[in-house]
């Protein structure tokens, strides 16, 4: 857990990661995402994008409204049984999930817990048979298993007799089944195809404050993926979308192969509608966790909103003629997961080359909020400022680059290991004759001096690399 409140401190002190609303005393499970933060979120969407969007013939993207037909969330099945299963404790008040509270009870006892998709009543039963207590104040006086919608709700309209209730997004998903036809109807996919989109949705979680792992609000990148199950077979679809989430992880990601493992949910776990679902976990400093979800929907949400709607979701296979509803294949991932993952797996200490330590984030130059940072080597030499501020200037037209003019040279390449830029780019006075400058590799601290005119290609060349 050591690593677990280093990464927290590393994001607050440097601005990737901030608690929410702090200035009024915080806010349970929300985060705000600063200066560092945003930028490396970006670079996950945009690579996550990059590479399910435009890389690929078989794929389109979509931005739908966070606010849908309440409606939707109806025929969804989100109404009715979209809920966490809660428990309070008549001692101290606090309220807790009751699976959480199972498993790591048993897991202290070194027991391996099973407790996904158990019934309120079957919960109830193993926390009263296995006299669990309060992990608060180690009372043992629950309430009885409740179950709490998890949707967000809201009201549309200002007046409030005219007022009716609506929901904040519990996942994008949705979005992507209510707009199936119009995407039909006005681009040229044929199956198989998918629809890719990234945005925010909502959910009235109570969490174990694992930092931004579960949260209120969350990034999520969700791909549904239609295909005609007499004409393509799922397990081959599921499989390939298996092999690209991995890819993604490794290779785009740069996450240790080491530190990942699927998990297949069980029949009590797994959706009523799902036929098969795999999740990709994360070995996050409290244990193995869900990452990435990948479930074989079948066609029950376009059929679900055939019924409810009344619009025909078939489409017209032009090869048979026959009309087909769809089934679907969905990798669900939340994004702020990833980030979490990316800081845990980049975050390293090591020998600062004088008997000290630093700080690195071994971040993918992709990723990384800044790819260099430049430095006149004294601030005090206007020469030197200068000919740094006209590097800087110019670099910033291509790539994010910093700025830092303060301390000594050693100070600034540790403040910038500790975010995770790679190359430092000096200005000396070797430069004002020679027209060269010196950069610094992160993870190596060797230098190499490089001209001016070949630097931007020489950055470039190695962010791609
Ligand atoms: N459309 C399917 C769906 O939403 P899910 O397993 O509930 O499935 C998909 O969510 C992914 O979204 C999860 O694997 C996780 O990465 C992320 N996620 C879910 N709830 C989250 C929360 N409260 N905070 C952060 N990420 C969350």
């Amino acid at each position: 857990m050591d690593l677990m409140e280093n990464v927290i401190s590393l994001a607050k002190r440097r601005g990737f990661v901030f608690p929410g609303s702090e200035i009024y005393g915080g806010l349970a499970n929300s985060y705000e995402y600063g200066p560092l933060g945003v930028e490396l979120k970006r670079n996950i969407m945009d690579a996550w994008w990059q590479m399910f969007v435009h890389e690929r013939t078989d794929m389109v993207g979509l931005d739908s409204s966070i606010i849908l037909h309440p409606a939707v969330w109806r025929a969804s099945g989100h109404v009715a049984s979209f809920a966490d299963a809660l428990i309070d404790c008549r001692g101290c008040q606090l309220r807790t999930r009751a699976d959480h509270l199972i498993e790591d009870f048993l897991k202290e006892r070194g027991e391996n817990p099973a407790v996904e998709g158990k019934s309120a009543e079957e919960l109830d039963k193993l926390i009263q048979g296995g006299r669990i207590p309060c992990p608060n104040c180690a009372k043992f006086d629950w309430t009885p298993v409740r179950h709490f919608n998890l949707l967000f709700e809201t009201k549309i309209g200002i007046v409030p007799e005219d007022q009716s209730t609506a929901y904040l997004r519990g996942e994008t998903a949705q979005g992507i089944f209510i707009s199936f036809k119009n995407i039909v109807d006005s681009s040229r996919v044929r199956l198989p195809f998918g629809v890719a989109q990234l945005g925010k949705s909502f959910r009235n979680e109570i969490t174990k404050g694992n930092f931004i792992f579960r949260t209120l609000e969350f990034e999520q990148g969700e791909i549904e993926y239609f295909f005609d199950p007499a004409e393509q077979s799922w397990e081959k679809i599921f499989d390939s979308w298996k092999q690209a989430m991995q890819r993604f992880v490794v290779k785009t990601l740069g996450i240790n192969e080491k530190n990942l493992r699927w998990r297949t949910h069980p029949d009590e776990e797994r959706s009523f509608y799902s036929k098969r679902t795999e999740d990709l976990e994360y070995n996050y400093p409290f244990g193995y966790k869900e990452l990435w979800g990948l479930a074989y929907r079948t066609d029950y949400d376009l059929k679900q909103h055939q019924k409810m709607s009344g619009a025909d979701l078939s489409m017209l296979d032009p090869i048979s003629g026959r009309r087909v509803l769809p089934h679907v294949i969905e990798p669900a991932v939340g994004i702020n997961r990833l980030f979490l993952m990316v800081l845990i797996d980049a975050y390293d200490e090591g020998d600062d080359g004088k008997n000290g330590k630093r700080t690195i984030l071994k971040l993918k130059p992709t990723l990384a909020p800044y790819k260099a940072a430049v430095f006149p080597l004294l601030a005090n030499k206007q020469p030197l400022v200068e000919a740094a501020r006209a590097i800087y200037d110019e670099l910033k037209k291509s790539i994010n680059v910093a700025w830092d003019d303060r301390g000594n040279i050693g100070k600034r390449y540790f403040a910038q290991d500790e975010i995770g830029t790679p190359w430092c780019v000096t200005v000396d006075f070797q430069t004002l004759e020679d027209q060269t400058v010196t950069i610094r590799d992160r993870d190596t601290m060797k230098q190499e001096r490089v001209p001016i005119s070949e630097l931007a290609s020489f950055l470039n060349k190695k962010i791609s690399a």
